[in-house]
């Protein structure tokens, strides 16, 4: 048996939460390999709508068994956190959530350092979510870092105590105050005890042994790709590995058993947090896709920026991924537009085209190139099935995969679970 990967394939909030839960049934283990606290996976059924962080979106799945594996940096402090917000669901996290014991953990002075190091930067920052991520990493690239079993371990306090150390050096080259950490390592201790109670485990035994014996997992990306440590708009990037090759060291999993890669991208673009946008819109079109898109962050509750979609960035993700299915999110939002843009190049100052994402364009002005469509400019509110798809929905779908050559298997029309349209 091999895993299924679903990862975003723009800037994060593709609406990755949404569909790791419509597909969970199809499942029996849902496991996320990247990101942290500074993801935020939204869900909506029955009337409610849920955000979960860390924990992989199979949870509302009573028969799913949902892995955090070694790839994630975790913050004890927001899963306690999560778990207590589960509660009025009577979900059984003892049985049906493990985390892996390799798994990287969040300290507080991780966030204080994510704060200082943004500040410093002035308005050249990130953007970050400031959950500590970017520290987080690099502790653990940098061999220094706390993980999950080390909870576990006798002389845990030391270890923590050790790390602390060193943060508070640079923590003071960047006068940084640290007022507020007494709080905070009051409130990670009491985490830490929660977390202790938890199902803490080799995952990559539990993930082989689950393919070995024929079980279907699915591996839940965070972010999206123009976010990747190597391949997105760096430096404005988060510090992981969001793409497919990341499910691999994330979970522990070899290439050869990775099987489809389910790519999902909205109809449109949104960014949150700094960075280059080549179709983002500062008109009317980009407060009105915002207005319809509801387009605020789900951890950080920031706008986000908006703009038409963009093929070459687009292609340039099925590309890094090999996405072998297409997924197209919040097609509804576009209901309101008479007329849809579709950016197919950029045009350097020099008035070259290009449709290729290369080292400079980071650097580079770059204008988009559209194609611009006819809007179908109604609701789909009472559409079930493809074929009842106004014309001109169809022909933005087909157009895209044409230009993507990758079939988009999946629409989304709403919010809700039930609003998905399986082609
Ligand atoms: P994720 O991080 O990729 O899981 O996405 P987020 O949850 O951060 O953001 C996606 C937002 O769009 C959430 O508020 C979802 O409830 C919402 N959403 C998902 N699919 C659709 C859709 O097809 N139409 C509309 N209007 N909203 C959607
Ligand atoms: P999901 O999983 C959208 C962005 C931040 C910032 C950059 C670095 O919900 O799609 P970080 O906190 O990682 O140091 O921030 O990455 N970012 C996201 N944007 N969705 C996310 O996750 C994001 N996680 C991080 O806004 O620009
Ligand atoms: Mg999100």
């Amino acid at each position: 048996m091999k895993m299924d990967v679903l990862l975003g394939l723009q800037w994060g909030d593709e609406g990755k939460g949404k569909i790791v839960d419509v597909l969970a049934p199809e499942y029996e283990i849902v496991a996320r390999f990247q990101g942290g606290p500074n993801a935020g996976h939204t869900l909506e059924f029955d009337g409610i709508k849920h955000v979960l962080h860390q924990i992989p979106s199979g949870i509302f799945r009573s028969q799913i068994l949902n892995i955090i594996g070694n790839g994630v940096v975790l913050d004890p402090i927001v899963l306690k956190r999560e778990i207590d917000g589960l509660g009025k669901f009577s979900i059984d996290y003892m049985k049906n959530l493990v985390i892996s014991k390799k798994a990287t953990i969040i300290i507080p002075t991780h966030k204080l350092l994510d704060a200082a190091s943004e500040k410093s930067k002035g308005d050249k920052k990130i953007g970050s979510t400031l959950k500590g991520i970017g520290p987080t990493y690099q502790d653990k690239i940098g061999r220094t870092a706390l993980r999950v079993g080390d909870i576990l371990s006798p002389d845990f306090k030391e270890k923590y105590e050790a790390l602390v150390a060193k943060h508070k050096t640079t923590l003071s080259f960047y006068s940084h105050p640290l007022d507020e950490l007494p709080a905070m390592e009051e409130q990670f201790f009491a985490a830490v005890e929660f977390f202790k109670t938890l199902n803490l485990i080799d995952s990559e035994y539990v993930v082989n042994e689950a393919l070995d014996s024929k079980k279907r997992i699915l591996a839940e990306g965070a972010q999206g790709s123009l976010l990747d440590v190597d391949f997105g708009s760096y430096p404005f990037v988060t510090s992981s590995s969001t793409m497919a090759a990341g499910a691999c060291t994330g979970l522990g999993v070899a290439p050869s058993k990775i099987g489809e890669v389910f790519g999902i991208f909205k109809a449109y673009c949104t960014r949150v947090g700094s960075g280059p946008f080549p179709t983002e819109l500062f008109d009317q079109d980009g407060e009105d896709m915002r207005k319809e898109g509801n387009e605020f962050g789900s951890t950080t509750g920031r706008p986000r920026r908006c703009g038409w979609l963009d093929l070459p960035a687009l292609r340039y993700s099925i590309m890094i991924n090999g996405v072998t299915q297409l997924f197209m999110m919040k097609g509804d939002v576009l209901n309101i537009f008479e007329q849809i843009k579709v950016c197919t190049h950029y045009e350097l100052p020099s008035g070259e085209r290009i449709d290729k994402l290369s080292f400079e364009i980071t650097e580079q002005e770059v204008s988009p190139v559209y194609k611009t469509m006819k809007g179908w400019n109604c609701s789909l509110e009472n559409i079930h099935s493809y074929d009842s798809f106004p014309t001109e929905l169809k022909d933005y779908v087909e157009y895209l995969e044409t230009e993507l050559n990758v079939p988009i298997k999946l629409v989304s029309v709403g919010p809700d679970r039930t609003q998905t349209i399986i082609r």
